[in-house]
């Protein structure tokens, strides 16, 4: 078999498109050191957009935490993006989403995209759209009848991202200072 029929059969066996410029994963306590500066970046990101949401001084010490309990956690999904090629092994991108009850409405269980992020270089080339449908389909494997976005209102990239996607506002959280 020639080599490119090799390598697209293999990416076939990951359910990646053969163009896809990164290989997804589940995160493990080991890619904690890696994610923590994606989730940080994501974080200062958020902050220049709306400084009702500076980012605190220990941020760093808060998202080990969250990516450790997010991990062990089985109603959470992370995903690692891994690069390929001259990037393989080094993480690029990350999802956390976690799988909440809904008692009030139906369907009963939802599941919410808390965090995606990807390293500028390889955003808008279709992997955003990969994470997301990779991510609907876990969450959709652990019961969820709804996909839920939460992000900063005032986050452009975010909003045009998943309005693209079909996704509408539901609830609107709103704040003033104190
Ligand atoms: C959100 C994100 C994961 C999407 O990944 P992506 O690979 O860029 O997405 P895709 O290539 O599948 O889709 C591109 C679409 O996303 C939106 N988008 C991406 N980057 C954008 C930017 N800088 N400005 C405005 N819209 C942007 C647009 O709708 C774009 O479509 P277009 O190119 O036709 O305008 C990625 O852009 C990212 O990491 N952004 C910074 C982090 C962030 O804001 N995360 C969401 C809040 S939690």
């Amino acid at each position: 078999m020639p080599s490119n029929d090799a390598s697209a059969a293999a990416a076939a066996a990951r359910s990646e498109p053969p163009s896809m410029p990164i290989h997804l994963r589940p995160a493990q306590p080991a890619d904690i050191p890696t994610l923590v500066p994606l989730l940080v970046r994501l974080k200062r990101l958020n902050e220049e957009f709306d400084p009702l949401l500076r980012v605190r001084d220990d941020a760093e010490g808060q998202a080990r935490e969250v990516l450790k309990a997010s991990i062990a956690d089985p109603k959470a999904v992370v995903l690692a993006a891994e690069g390929v090629g001259a990037d393989k092994d080094k993480v690029v991108g990350l999802v956390l989403a976690v799988i909440r009850e809904r008692p009030f409405y139906a369907p009963a269980v939802e599941g919410v995209i808390l965090e995606i992020y990807l390293l500028p270089l390889y955003r808008r080339r279709g992997v955003g759209e990969f994470l997301l449908r990779e991510t609907t389909a876990a969450l959709k494997a652990k019961g969820a009848g709804v996909v839920i976005a939460e992000f900063p209102a005032q986050n452009e990239i975010a909003s045009r991202f998943y309005a693209k996607r079909g996704f509408r506002p539901i609830i609107v959280r709103q704040a003033r200072s104190l």
